[in-house]
């Protein structure tokens, strides 16, 4: 078996993933850093990030500001630690960004352009365009280009993380174009992954958003943190699930029901007003928004479509000049997947899956507790995003904790030595699970990927979507494990090894398997509502009982195992999220 070795490897070659690269690089020149990635690095997930990043940067807004939206929009499960330390190195993170090449989009004075976003009460979005998370992409990927202690590995998949006496050495990965299985070992390793909302069936990610990170680190040892909080973005396209950014709220679009009646009014998100509303309305928090998406669907005030109820954002007002100058890749998005025009027709919208405020329970520096492993980003839970993520704070996140867990990783890395060779055992034994037991000839079964992956998006959609209860948790763990039992007996048509795509869909699908389990058994250990998870059984929340973290850890059987840890209080005790006056 051929092994790659690095100093700091890096899984994951999107925002997160770069920038923490950038941090190792400008940390010490002399480390190797290997970037892994399963796409090409300018195709990872980030690249679809649309509206914006938040920090501050006009002289009316403030730091505390910040910290308080993001508490109390993340319903008071945020660490204010954590929180406290993501705004204050936001801005400086969003700057250099502009300096290593993004293109900001300006005011007329040549100042940052800013906009406001859901749940925040001030304009603090810094965008470019519609296309934040391409522009932000390209600026990071450009630059790891000029470190040359950076080397990539581009479309090769991480199996399994190598951890001998609970610490981490490297990875096993598929070099998908050739179906060569690696050892890589590194001295650390930082996942950068992103989420899995391909576990449910309508989701604004891409299809590789499969949780890979998070399912890697469960297995390894490191309990996943506040799973149960799953976010649906409450504009999607109803088929493709694609965005369309809360931006054009933010320009002024509304929501309406299909009397044409601005809805949000009726759920304590205040009063439409002739300007557009900045603070409310149409710019609340997304749970509040997804929540009342499902309550007029059930007064029948919704719109029956080709695929399933919808409202209508009307972006009609704003007329095509504004369209085209702050939302162009809106009315593209429309033009090619709707095939309609937003300058002169309705947007068919629904609540679709957009992001995980859970993922790996790490530290304020990425460290988890398997020693020599980090985690930024989306496929971690640091934990700034509490029970609902405010739009435009992931961004600034996956380069405040990318730098923060690149740093870290990099010290660790000077001051520890090299892997063991007893740790190329475990990779030779990944190397026969994939090789002789899932593409060798004695594999026989009558399921496939597709239908297993389907059946589990439908449950989870079904059991653990916006509003959840005891029994459909319940039911949705048992059919988990009766997709597991399909799951073994899945075969694969293509045994080749050259770019075999459906060998890497089986493992994502593995790994989605895992991740599904975590948020189920998290949201039914959570008897309280809070946030994105809502349950109609236990309606309010309780802070006696519930002001904690989730911990899921994974027994030695392979069950999920919950543990609470108290949520980090700093300035700002637990109060009621008010929101429209
Ligand atoms: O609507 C959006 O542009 C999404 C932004 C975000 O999730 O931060």
């Amino acid at each position: 078996m051929e092994t790659v070795t690095h100093d700091v490897l890096l899984v994951g070659g999107g925002g997160a993933g770069l920038r923490a690269a950038i941090a190792v690089a400008e940390h010490n020149p002399a480390l190797r850093v290997g970037v892994l990635s399963k796409v090409y690095p300018m195709r990872s997930h980030t690249v679809s990030a649309e509206g914006g990043a938040a920090a501050v940067i006009r002289p009316e807004d403030s730091l505390d500001a910040h910290a308080y939206d993001t508490i109390s929009g993340g319903d008071w499960l945020c660490d204010q630690d954590a929180v406290e330390l993501f705004v204050e190195e936001a801005p400086r993170e969003m700057l250099r960004l502009e300096h290593w090449g993004c293109p900001w989009s300006r005011n007329p004075d040549g100042t940052i352009a800013t906009r406001p976003f859901g749940g925040m009460k001030t304009e603090r979005t810094w965008f470019a365009a519609d296309k934040t998370g391409f522009h932000m992409l390209h600026a990071l990927f450009q630059t790891t280009l000029s470190y040359p202690p950076v080397s990539r590995h581009d479309e090769w998949f991480a199996t399994r993380l190598l951890v001998e006496d609970g610490r981490c050495y490297g990875v096993t990965a598929i070099d998908v174009a050739t179906g060569k299985v690696y050892a890589v070992l590194a001295r650390s390793v930082i996942l950068c992954t992103g989420g899995g909302g391909k576990v449910f069936p309508y989701t604004t990610n891409a299809n590789i958003k499969t949780g890979d990170g998070m399912a890697l680190a469960y297995r390894a040892g490191a309990p996943l943190k506040d799973m149960e909080f799953v976010q649906y973005h409450p504009t999607g396209l109803p088929f493709t699930g694609i965005l369309i950014t809360e931006a054009a709220r933010a320009e002024g679009g509304w929501l309406l029901n299909k009397h044409g009646y601005r809805y949000l009014q009726d759920y304590d998100l205040g009063e439409p007003t002739p300007e557009p509303v900045k603070r409310a309305m149409e710019l609340g928090p997304r749970d509040r928004l997804s929540q009342a998406f499902v309550k007029e669907m059930e007064k029948g005030r919704t719109v029956a479509s080709p695929h399933g109820e919808v409202v209508h954002l009307d972006i009609r007002h704003l007329g095509a000049d504004v369209i085209d100058a702050k939302i162009p890749f809106v009315r593209e998005l429309c033009l090619k997947y709707e095939k309609i025009d937003p300058v002169e027709e309705l947007i068919p919208v629904r609540p679709v899956v957009h992001y995980m405020m859970g993922g790996i329970h790490t530290d304020l520096n990425g460290a988890t507790p398997v020693e020599g492993l980090y985690a930024a980003g989306e496929t971690a839970c640091v934990n700034i995003n509490g029970a609902n993520r405010l739009g435009s704070n992931s961004l600034t996140e996956l380069l405040v904790f990318g730098a923060r867990a690149g740093r870290a990783a990099a010290e660790f890395a000077e001051a520890d030595g090299d892997p063991p060779q007893a740790i190329l055992a475990q990779a030779l034994d990944e190397e026969g699970r994939i090789i002789r037991d899932i593409l060798g000839p004695r594999r026989r079964g009558k399921e496939r990927v597709a239908p297993v992956r389907e059946a589990l998006q439908e449950t989870m959609e079904a059991e653990a979507g916006i509003y959840r209860d005891e029994e459909g948790l319940r039911r949705g763990l048992d059919r988990i494990a009766e997709l597991r039992e399909r799951f073994a007996r899945i075969s694969l048509d293509d045994r080749s090894q050259t770019f075999n795509t459906e060998l890497i869909q089986y493992l994502e699908l593995e790994n989605l398997l895992d991740v599904a389990e975590t948020v189920l058994e998290s949201a039914r250990e959570r008897r309280e509502s809070r946030g994105a998870h809502q349950r109609t059984d236990h309606p309010d929340r309780d802070d006696d009982r519930f002001l904690a973290h989730t911990l899921c850890h994974r027994n030695e059987n392979g069950e999920p195992r919950i543990q609470f840890e108290p949520v980090t209080i700093t300035r700002w005790p637990p109060a009621e999220r008010v929101y429209g006056s």
